[in-house]
């Protein structure tokens, strides 16, 4: 990677210059992001003066730089069938077919074990414990026993605050909801019908 270092304390910030690192490594629970941009402020010059290294001892080459904006640049491989590859695309994701041979092609996709595993279909624990690199993150918001085996089951409740975020979110068109279908209160029975089909890609809104 390309970066600002400095070797040694002080005080002519000219002694920061510009060279080729090798890529930092990424530890357990940790990301590797690509750096859009860096704040400078007042921490920075400190510290290269060395007047924090009584609190903040430091190991020479340092990359300056306390407030950054990056990307963590995930790759998402989404399961779905056919019909929706093209949206997952859309969304950004790489995607496969789930059903039989389902490990085979994520891990043929991900060229290697995957380092989350996010679900939200269920029945699929042993396919997430298949491909998932040992020690690493799974979640699931449809099988609770996820938690028995080192995996996070989320259970959503309402939330004033988060409902406000997601809909400055909307408002920012960063985040869009599809919907699916709208029904009048007489079709409350097709709508659960087409809800228990397990296909639908959305939300089935109500109208009374
Ligand atoms: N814990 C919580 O707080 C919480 C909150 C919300 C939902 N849930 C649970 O989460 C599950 C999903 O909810 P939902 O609202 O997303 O349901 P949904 O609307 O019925 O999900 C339908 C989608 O799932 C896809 N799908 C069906 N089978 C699949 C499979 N084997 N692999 C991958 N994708 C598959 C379908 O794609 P195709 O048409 O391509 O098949 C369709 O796009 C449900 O079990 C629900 O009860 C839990």
């Amino acid at each position: 990677m390309r970066a600002a270092v400095y070797d040694a304390y002080t005080e002519n910030f000219d002694d920061i210059t510009v060279r080729e690192l090798p890529d930092p490594k990424v530890p357990p629970a940790s990301v590797l992001i690509e750096v859009r941009a860096a704040g400078v402020n007042p921490v920075d010059w400190k510290l290269v003066g060395g007047h924090l290294d009584p609190v903040m001892p430091t190991q020479f080459p340092v990359t300056p730089g306390w407030d950054v904006a990056g990307a963590a640049g995930a790759r998402v491989i989404g399961t779905a069938s056919e019909a929706n590859h093209e949206y997952l695309r859309g969304l950004g994701a790489e995607p496969v077919t789930y059903g039989d041979g389902l490990v085979d092609r994520v891990l043929e996709a991900a060229g290697g074990k995957v380092d989350a595993v996010a679900d939200f279909v269920g029945g699929v624990l042993d396919d997430t414990l298949a491909v998932l690199t040992d020690g690493r993150s799974h979640a699931s918001v449809a099988a609770p026993s996820v938690a028995e085996h080192g995996g996070r089951y989320i259970w959503v409740r309402p939330d004033g605050t988060e409902t406000a975020r997601l809909g400055l979110l909307v408002d920012e068109g960063k985040l869009t909801v599809e919907v699916a279908g709208t029904f009048g209160l007489d079709e409350v029975p097709q709508a659960f019908k087409d809800s228990a089909a397990g296909h639908v890609r959305g939300k089935l809104v109500i109208v009374p």
